[in-house]
């Protein structure tokens, strides 16, 4: 493997997970087994982000319109997340990493509230690796969440229109004041989005890889840094 450029390491690093189910199937395995399996994967990654100092890593855990899966498939997916927080907590928080969470929280079950609400609390001073997990997270309903906020403002006299600029946007956003995505990585060999970032992606370097998320590594990782290296960021400027 070639070395990595540390200074043109991204600071942000976004990865749509995907491919648990396939991966799951290939091998006569029930789908959730995929996701079982993924979490290894979220482990070395957050570690290796965090071995690296890359500042921020976001990964698409659950979205808007993952409510529409069966029912059974929703409450493991879940589980799973109260028994990631319980099993992983100790070492993040030790590692200095910081959890937040990008979605709306109010309607996930409680006991998932209630472990992530507590991941949230002990760490929220840490220094170290900001972690963003999209939870129930959707990009479209993210930025209308702004809007309305915006506006809702605006009509109370906090905000004078004419003043309404990216940044004051972009601070409505789950994500803050928090830097774009420099990489986003999707796992599985699909080429979309799927209402990920949407804003925050207007000048991301996307790599796709065909890896589905259960075989996801550190040496995946830093082949898409690698491939991220090559890359000429113009944002719609010359050379
Ligand atoms: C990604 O894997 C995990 C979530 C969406 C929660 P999938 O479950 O989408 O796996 P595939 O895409 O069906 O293989
Ligand atoms: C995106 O994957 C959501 C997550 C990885 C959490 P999906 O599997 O839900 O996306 P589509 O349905 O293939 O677009
Ligand atoms: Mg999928």
């Amino acid at each position: 493997m070639e070395e990595l450029e540390i200074i043109k390491l991204p600071k942000h690093i976004a990865i749509i997970m995907d491919g648990n189910g396939r991966w799951a199937k290939k091998r006569g395995l029930p789908r959730v087994m995929g996701h079982k399996a993924g979490m290894a994967s979220l482990k070395e990654t957050v570690r290796a982000c965090s071995d690296l100092g890359v500042e921020f890593l976001t990964v698409y855990a659950f979205s808007t319109e993952n409510w529409r899966r069966p029912m059974d498939e929703v409450s493991f997916l879940m589980n799973l997340l109260v028994e990631y927080m319980k099993k992983e907590i100790s070492e993040l928080h030790e590692n200095k990493v910081k959890i937040k969470v990008l979605g709306e929280m109010e309607v996930l079950p409680e006991q998932t509230r209630t472990e992530i609400l507590r991941a949230l609390e002990l760490t929220k001073d840490n220094t170290g690796l900001q972690f963003n997990i999209a939870l129930n997270y959707g990009g479209r309903l993210e930025i209308l969440k702004a809007c309305k906020e915006i506006a809702q403002k605006a009509k109370a006299g906090l905000i004078d229109t004419d003043k309404i600029d990216e940044t004051l946007f972009a601070a409505h956003l789950y994500t803050g004041t928090d830097l774009d995505p420099d990489l986003i990585i999707r796992t599985s060999g699909e080429k979309r989005l799927s209402n990920f970032l949407l804003w925050q992606s207007a000048y991301s370097e996307l790599v796709f890889m065909d890896v589905p998320w259960p075989e996801f590594n550190r040496q995946s990782l830093l082949d898409a840094i690698h491939e991220y290296q090559s890359r000429d960021r113009r944002y719609g400027a010359l050379k």
